[in-house]
């Protein structure tokens, strides 16, 4: 069977989307988001340093939720659960994935961009899913129309949001949370602005809690 998302997972209404390869910048940007109330923190598999930089935030920053994403390879959910990870996502899902992500009992958010890889992975068990590239797919609109087709499966849109999108895709009944990268501007890290991320995690929440 599969394993569920944890409420924690499905009640963060928005997850920032994480792209770090030293952990000595990644423990202070993931306080600043839990500082500002995003406590669940994707960080994605896409530079040498982000195994280091999950393991760090999961072990140093109190009250995080780490989970990994841009998981495409099986053996990733070892690495994962090695990490301290509490869950996994991918961009998109293949059978070797869905049989790794049950074996490993990692939660697991698998991506879909249809209605019949959405089909798919619930073939699979999965009734959490990430619409990915979200804004390409049709946004808030394709999600609408897949309401009343997948009345079991709830999203979590990601690609291209931004702050502007939030309202109207969180107020959609088959979303549980977003996420994306526009919460940590590459160039707000790379000055180390913390209290500026602070302060964008903070409107984002506000924006959540404000429906
Ligand atoms: C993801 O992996 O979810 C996306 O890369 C986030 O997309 P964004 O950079 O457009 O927010």
């Amino acid at each position: 069977t599969v394993p569920r998302l944890e409420p924690s997972l499905t009640g963060a209404r928005i997850v920032p989307v994480l792209v770090l390869d030293n952990p000595a910048e990644a423990v202070p940007l993931a306080e600043a988001l839990v500082a500002g109330g995003l406590t669940t923190l994707e960080i994605t598999l896409r530079t040498p340093g982000a195994l280091a930089c999950a393991e760090a935030i999961a072990a140093k920053v109190p009250g995080a939720l780490v989970g990994l994403g841009t998981l495409i390879r099986p053996e990733q959910f070892a690495q994962a659960r090695d990490v301290g990870a509490r869950f996994v996502v991918s961009p998109g899902l293949t059978d070797r994935l869905a049989e790794a992500a049950k074996a490993a009992g990692l939660p697991y958010l698998p991506g879909i961009a249809t209605v019949t890889e959405a089909l798919i992975a619930y073939e699979h068990g999965f009734r959490e899913l990430k619409f990915f590239p979200a804004m390409l797919n049709g946004g808030a609109p394709a999600l609408k129309g897949m309401a009343p087709l997948l009345p079991e499966i709830r999203f979590c849109p990601t690609g291209g949001i931004k702050a502007e999108n939030v309202r109207e895709i969180l107020s959609l009944p088959n979303v549980f949370a977003l996420g994306g990268t526009w919460l940590t501007p590459a160039d707000a890290v790379k000055e180390r602005r913390w209290a500026d991320i602070e302060r964008l995690a903070r409107e984002a929440s506000t924006l959540a809690t404000q429906g």
